[in-house]
């Protein structure tokens, strides 16, 4: 009898794709999904819990108002991932300063992590998908010293692995580290995660374009060019591309990489950076995008090759199918 392969069988079978000391990526993945599972429990019943739906009152460092939900995943993945051993430190949007784990086993760790504990959190109250997304690099500091910034502040080229989970009408957690794009979904009643999406690639060319176009009056020439393109017929479909945005990232990014498509947060006149975060945000998709046989582009650079200069540094973010981003990159250089 067959049955779909779990995420720990997979991870043990494809070891010779994290070519560092054997196990090391499986209990590391083990933490975070062990986290997503515990996340994912809460946000099913998030409705009916006043302990978990709302906001917090509280400003994160980026001034944005936490919710509740986005509290508690921080924590929940911080605790996972600091008693596992593999990783000595994390950075996370919802803590200003890294926190690097101070105990003998975790200064041992090799890894560092990167973590948008709960990406989309204006949509928790309204019942829509939202997500976790994270990012894995090799730490450069000498391992049983305690993570500097030093370790965090590298260029996303150097990633060992990166995924995400969407809480979605399933909840599935999507990796890379560095050889194709692998989709598990989790099995509710069982609290298993599948391989439901073996090798994913995004089609090279997509019908769906999304972005906030609440903003259009304040995006650059170029990208307005290319939001008029999209919208015309004289496009690749011959035909008016779908404008879809949730306010996900995640969600956003997800179908497009399943279907084809475009997602951009560019600069605004009032944000010439935009709004998302290169190390917890744009870097792990990037590297999931193009290990899809996608790109990802700020308009005037590859995002994998930007070396960062401050933990939350926000850039802009062109991600997706492939002769799309060239496209609207193409305009933008115009
Ligand atoms: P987060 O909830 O982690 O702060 O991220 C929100 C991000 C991203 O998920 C989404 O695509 C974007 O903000 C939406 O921003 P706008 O409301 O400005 O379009
Ligand atoms: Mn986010
Ligand atoms: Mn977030």
């Amino acid at each position: 009898m067959n049955r779909f392969t779990t995420l720990g069988e997979f991870i043990i079978s494809r070891q010779a794709d994290f070519p560092y000391a054997k196990g090391e990526l499986s209990s590391l993945l083990s933490a975070i999904r062990l986290a997503a599972k515990v996340v994912n429990r809460e946000v099913n019943r998030a409705g009916l819990s006043h302990d978990i739906l709302g906001s917090t009152f509280q400003q994160n460092i980026q001034g944005e108002v936490q919710q509740k939900l986005d509290v508690y995943a921080n924590e929940q993945f911080i605790i996972a991932l600091q008693n596992r051993g593999e990783v000595c430190g994390l950075a996370s949007e919802e803590n200003e300063d890294i926190i690097a784990f101070d105990t003998p086993l975790a200064r041992s760790g090799k890894y560092v992590i990167m973590i948008d504990p709960l990406d989309g959190s204006s949509n928790i109250d309204v019942n829509v998908s939202i997500g976790t997304i994270f990012s894995v690099y090799r730490r450069k500091t000498d391992i049983g010293s305690l993570a500097t910034l030093e370790d965090f502040l590298q260029p996303g080229v150097e990633q060992v692995a990166a995924g995400y989970i969407i809480y979605g009408s399933s909840t599935m957690l999507v990796y890379t580290t560095g050889h194709g794009v692998h989709g598990f979904t989790l099995e509710p009643s069982i609290g298993t995660f599948f391989l439901s999406h073996p090798n994913i690639k995004i089609p090279e060319d997509g019908t769906i374009y999304s972005v906030n176009e609440g903003n259009f009056n304040s995006f650059e020439e170029g990208i307005k060019m290319y939001i008029q393109h999209c919208r015309s017929n004289e496009n690749a479909s011959g035909k008016p591309y779908s404008a879809r945005y949730i306010g996900s990232l995640v969600a956003d990014f997800h179908r497009n990489l399943l279907k084809g498509g475009i997602y951009m947060y560019p600069g605004t006149i009032k944000d010439p950076n935009g709004k998302l975060r290169l190390l917890y945000e744009c870097n792990p998709l990037a590297f999931i995008a193009e290990q899809a046989g996608g790109l990802a582009s700020t308009g005037k650079q590859r995002v994998m090759e930007i070396q960062p200069t401050s933990l939350h540094q926000r850039v802009p973010y062109l991600v997706g199918s492939k002769n799309m981003v060239n496209k609207v990159v193409e305009f933008i250089n115009s």
